[in-house]
């Protein structure tokens, strides 16, 4: 029993260790397929039009100078961790990225499906053995529930609306192509 319980102890400190050494990549590498139904589908011309994709921008106006003027800040809210905290996938701290990852893009695809250095080259094929492959080297196949989205959208925000799922979904919603 205790050798089992070390032994699933270390796989998890395995598995634990390597997601955390995914990397970034940016979303320009995610557009490179995702714009297609003859590919991974259309999800890059979903999101570039959903704020997300405006989440940094956001920082540079006026609004945000504003609540972060209430807020008591005394830098730049694109400068502030306090705010880029959820305006910027990974929190906009530059360890962990790649040359291709820009704050600019805000809150991009790897920002709820996980950083995907690990499984950019495993997780675009169909069969379950590359599925299952690409979730254990950190693909997040995002939660439907609206818990994940909640790690942003939430009292801490200082804009924040309450959080319905159904609505909020419809609003982002994108997918595989339709099954043939
Ligand atoms: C080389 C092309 C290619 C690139 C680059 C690519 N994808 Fe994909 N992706 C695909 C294809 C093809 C599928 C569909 C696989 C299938 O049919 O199940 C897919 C599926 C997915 C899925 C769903 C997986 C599943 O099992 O349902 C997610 C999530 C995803 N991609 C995210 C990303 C993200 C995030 C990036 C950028 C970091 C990215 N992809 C870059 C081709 C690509
Ligand atoms: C990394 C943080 C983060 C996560 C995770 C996140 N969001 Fe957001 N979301 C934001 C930010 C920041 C904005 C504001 C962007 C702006 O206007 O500049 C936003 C805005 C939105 C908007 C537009 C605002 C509105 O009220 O219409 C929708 C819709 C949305 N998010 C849906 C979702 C859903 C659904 C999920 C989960 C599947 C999710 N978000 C997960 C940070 C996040
Ligand atoms: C806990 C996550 C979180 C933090 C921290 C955060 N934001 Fe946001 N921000 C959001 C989300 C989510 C939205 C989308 C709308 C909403 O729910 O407020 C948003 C929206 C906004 C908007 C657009 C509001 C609108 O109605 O169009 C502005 C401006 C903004 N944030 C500025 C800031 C500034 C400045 C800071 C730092 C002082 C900050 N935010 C910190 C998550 C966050
Ligand atoms: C705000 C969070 C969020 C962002 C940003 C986001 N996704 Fe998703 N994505 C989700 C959620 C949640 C699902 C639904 C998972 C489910 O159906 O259970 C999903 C589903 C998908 C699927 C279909 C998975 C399946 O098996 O049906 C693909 C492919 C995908 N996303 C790719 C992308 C790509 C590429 C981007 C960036 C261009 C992106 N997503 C941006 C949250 C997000």
């Amino acid at each position: 029993m205790r050798v089992l319980s070390s032994i699933v102890m270390c796989l998890f400190i395995i598995a634990a260790f390597g997601q955390a050494e995914n990397k970034y990549v940016g979303v320009a590498k995610c557009k490179a397929c995702h714009t297609s139904d003859k590919m991974g589908g259309l999800a890059y011309k979903v999101w570039e039009k959903t704020p997300h994709a405006n989440a940094y921008k956001t920082l540079l106006g006026d609004a945000a100078k504003k609540v972060a003027k209430d807020k008591g800040l005394k830098t730049a809210p694109s400068e502030s961790p306090e705010c880029l905290k959820c305006h910027v996938t990974g929190g906009g701290a530059a360890k962990n990225v790649d040359a291709g990852f820009k704050k600019e893009d805000g809150v991009t695809c790897e920002a709820c499906h996980g950083a995907a250095s690990g499984y950019l080259n495993l997780h675009n094929k169909k069969d379950d053995a590359s599925k299952a492959k690409a979730k254990e080297a950190g693909l997040s196949l995002g939660d439907k529930t609206g818990k994940a989205c909640e790690a942003c959208h939430n009292a801490e925000s200082p804009t924040h609306k309450e959080f319905k799922m159904k609505d909020m979904w419809a609003k982002i919603e994108h997918g595989l192509p339709p099954k043939k």
